[in-house]
């Protein structure tokens, strides 16, 4: 998910000193966070081994942090887990047509790609 929205239900005061006026709307730019330079060294490059990599937001934050989180964790690890244990030669594996994107906005990624798994 590349952003979500908040609507402010009073003023909200901001760290920066400027105020959120009561009943505006703000979106929120999770995958710029997930990419921010102040709390990730080095933020373009993916590292799940760095020190911080908890602090993510892919999943959100707070109380509307993603109820589906731990599903979805077990569902990549599952799915992680069987392709490698029956393709483990990943340097071997080779793309065989090119990447479509989604074309939607707010969930950011591929609709496919096809690949050969040695
Ligand atoms: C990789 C997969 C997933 C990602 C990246 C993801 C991401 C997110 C994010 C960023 C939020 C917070 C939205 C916000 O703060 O406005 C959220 C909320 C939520 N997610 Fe997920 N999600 C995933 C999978 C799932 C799955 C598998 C389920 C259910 C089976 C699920 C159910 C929910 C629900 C119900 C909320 C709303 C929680 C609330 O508002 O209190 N998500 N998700």
């Amino acid at each position: 998910m590349q952003f979500t929205f908040r609507n402010a239900l009073a003023p909200i005061a901001l760290p920066d000193g400027s105020t959120l006026e009561g009943g505006s709307t703000i979106v929120l730019m999770l995958a710029g966070a997930n990419r921010d330079p102040r709390v990730f060294v080095d933020p373009d490059t993916f590292d799940i081994h760095r020190d911080n990599a908890r602090r993510h937001l892919a999943f959100g934050f707070g109380v509307h942090h993603c109820l589906g989180a731990a599903l979805a964790r077990m569902e990549a690890e599952v799915a992680w887990r069987h392709l490698l244990q029956r393709f483990p030669d990943v340097a071997a594996w080779r793309t065989a047509g090119p990447a479509r994107q989604n074309a939607g906005r707010m969930i950011h990624g591929l609709r496919s790609l096809p690949v050969v798994l040695a």
